[in-house]
């Protein structure tokens, strides 16, 4: 890929500046270091006293870590406590006043909450699902889009112990349905409808029609926000609306005090077979993870910092670094309902400067698709309230990286490329920007606690910065804890046998530069990074496989200037490979099932047809042949064991 032929050349190095370093809550690199070698020489210890330091316990915990069902490892298990209380609660005291959520809309509109509002807002929708018979343990999917309302929901769940999946607003009835059914939630919080760059995104309806799909009968109630006022249907015995179902409640709700090992919360994500799988997070070791990342990786400093990550809720990175972490903190924080182009694209460096925010997470997707809208529009505006940006979701690129560098930090706040995963909860491989230098691409060193390596299919070490599976090598307390009504699945895709059943397999490749740097070189497994978003590949093709018309499919990905990747579909049709105007139509047909049966986001970038696809002899599609397709690159594979070599020419052909 483009991106690894780049930072294979990168050779920068970015310091971090004394001044940045002064004051960093880890303050050099021996700092780091010191940190790194209590974890190596006692990771249990290590690991009790950051969870007694750092989280208020309503009783202490006397367990760390128990590794007798291994690898379903528990921590802190005697321990209890409330997310909630330790994100709003234990602040009141000094923040009360202090701003929590900073609302930005989509037409620019706004307001802010403080923590004491916050608090009220979370006590009174926390009574009302009490009422509503949810109970500790219960399942609450939450359909929300990118707002305080959607944080209060979530907040509103952990206070009395309810599990909420949230379902990202951009997913379909079908795949919302899905989850409901997996879950077997008993409630949907949602809102009538939300706004982005100006149009109206409908979710009460999509609620509507999921509902109606089997295996949701579970769901006794709908509540529903109103923030668009967009016509809805209304179904009167099962929908009631937010602002009714909070009328008259108490705004005090007594937290209800949890296992630490009690689920926080499920969020699905993609895996490479056609289903998704829901990982499931404890509440403890998962909000010690987004308090110490808070703390080490974006140097949190609450009394002072305005935080900014643009991420919307329905991913890991909106549960971690917007619904827990900041809150956990006691930061003040922007929230953003639109989109970063509208009404153009110098909206983000606008609202840094409005906001003085001091700490900026995003995409690189994003600051690839701002560098070509408008790389010169930072310019124009006053952005020297910032003091460290982050990105998540895929490699940077160096030019992107460098530009992030220069043209938003003006050359002097550090970037902190963070690599983790919705299974690992919190970050994992990152610079403490006041002690490890950047370079443009690496995501640099893991964090104190978390061993990493790098080995080959076998477990074998590997040598030099020779490639190969990411994998960490201890159990820390914020890897999830299962796959929710899947424990065989869990064991098998993070605890393969072929790696001794303890070690946790990430998924990704990466390659370790002489200074012990980590550059992530890509997934091992046949899942897309569309823009920051998982996407497994069997999951199109099984929703391809599921249209009418089509006999088979198989789905790739290429590299995309913007996106990271971008989705290429080879298509069997049941009636003859159509050509011109009829292949364009049924691409555009495909691609609104698509739409339809996930969600917008994992409609292909290209669909090309053919009589069949390039198989093996034994039947197997060679998937490798169609990525060299897709990206239009010699065909260097050895294809005498193709069946069917003439196919390759047809399917050269975009339609
Ligand atoms: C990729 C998002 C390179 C990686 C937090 C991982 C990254 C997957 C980075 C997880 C990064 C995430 N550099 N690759 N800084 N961050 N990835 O679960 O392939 O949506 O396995 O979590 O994104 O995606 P997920």
């Amino acid at each position: 890929m483009s991106y690894i032929e780049s930072a294979l050349q990168e050779r920068r190095s970015f310091p971090p500046a004394a001044e940045f370093q002064g004051h960093a809550n880890v303050s050099g690199l021996d700092a780091y270091r010191a940190l790194c070698a209590q974890a190596e020489s006692n990771h249990e210890a290590f690991w009790a006293d950051l969870a007694r330091r750092h989280i208020d316990w309503h009783t202490a915990f006397t367990h760390i870590l128990d590794e007798s069902d291994a690898p379903f490892y528990r921590w802190f298990d005697d321990g209890q406590l409330n997310v909630s209380y330790n994100c709003i609660d234990r602040h009141l005291p000094v923040r009360a006043d202090q701003a929590a959520l900073i609302f930005e809309a989509d037409d620019g509109g706004g307001y802010q909450l403080s923590y004491r509002q916050l608090h009220e807002q979370v006590g009174a929708l926390s009574n009302a699902l009490k009422m509503h018979g949810i109970a500790p343990g219960d399942r609450v999917v939450i359909y929300m889009p990118m707002s305080p309302q959607a944080v209060i929901a979530m907040q509103a769940c952990a206070r009395i112990g309810a599990i909420h999946s949230v379902v990202f607003g951009g997913f379909s009835a079908k795949s919302l349905a899905e989850r409901i059914a997996d879950t077997q939630a008993k409630l949907v919080i949602t809102a009538d409808g939300g706004f982005r760059g100006g149009k109206t995104v409908p979710l009460k309806a999509v609620v509507d029609e999921a509902l109606q799909q089997p295996g949701t009968d579970a769901v006794g109630k709908v509540i529903v926000y109103r923030r668009a006022s967009n016509e809805i249907a209304w179904h009167a015995e099962r929908d009631i609306w937010w602002h009714d179902c909070v009328a008259g409640m108490s705004t005090v709700c007594e937290p209800v005090w949890m296992n630490a090992e009690d689920p926080l919360f499920i969020l699905y994500t993609s895996g490479s077979t056609g289903k998704p799988k829901g990982v499931q997070h404890s509440s403890a070791g998962y909000l010690l993870g987004a308090i110490l990342s808070m703390l080490w990786v974006f140097d949190a400093r609450p009394d002072s910092d305005v935080y900014w990550c643009t991420a919307d809720v329905g991913w890991i990175t909106g549960h971690t670094y917007v619904a827990y972490g900041p809150l956990a903190l006691g930061m003040t924080q922007v929230i953003f309902e639109g989109v970063p182009t509208y009404p153009d694209a110098g909206r983000f460096w606008r609202m840094i400067q409005q906001y003085r925010v001091t700490t900026f997470y995003t995409a690189p997707t994003a600051i690839r698709s701002l560098i070509k809208l408008g790389g010169d529009l930072p310019e124009q505006y006053d952005l020297s309230s910032l003091r460290l940006l982050g990105t998540v979701g895929e490699p940077i690129n160096p030019q992107a990286w460098m530009w992030f560098y220069q043209t938003v930090g003006g050359s002097r706040c550090p970037i902190a490329d963070t690599w983790w995963q919705t299974e690992t909860g919190s970050h994992m491989i990152a610079p403490l920007p006041g002690a490890v230098a950047a370079k443009p691409g690496s995501c640099t060193l893991p964090l104190p606690g978390i061993m990493t390596d790098i080995v080959d299919e076998l477990g074998g070490k590997l040598t030099g910065d020779q490639g190969g599976y990411l994998i960490i090598k201890r159990p820390f307390p914020s890897l999830l804890r299962t796959l929710w009504n899947d424990p065989e699945r869990f064991k098998q895709v993070y605890f393969p046998a072929e790696l001794g059943g303890k070690t946790y397999l990430t998924g990704d490749s990466a390659h370790r530069d002489e200074d012990g740097y980590y550059w992530i070189m890509g997934r091992i497994d046949d899942v897309l990074n569309v823009s920051g978003h998982r996407l497994g590949t069997m999951e199109i093709e099984s929703a391809l496989a599921a249209h009418p018309q089509v006999a088979e499919a198989a789905v790739v990905g290429k590299p995309h200037d913007i996106k990271g990747e971008a989705i290429v579909a080879f298509v069997v049709l049941k009636i003859p490979c159509p050509e011109g105007e009829a292949a364009s139509e049924i691409a555009a047909d495909l691609r609104n099932w698509i739409a339809k049966q996930i969600g917008a986001i994992a409609k292909p970038d290209e669909i090309r047809f053919g009589d069949n696809l390039p198989k093996t002899r034994s039947g197997k599609i060679m998937r490798r042949l169609l990525r060299s397709l897709a990206r239009g690159a010699e065909i260097d594979q050895d294809i005498s064991t193709l069946e069917n070599p003439a196919i390759l020419q047809q399917l050269n052909a975009t339609s």
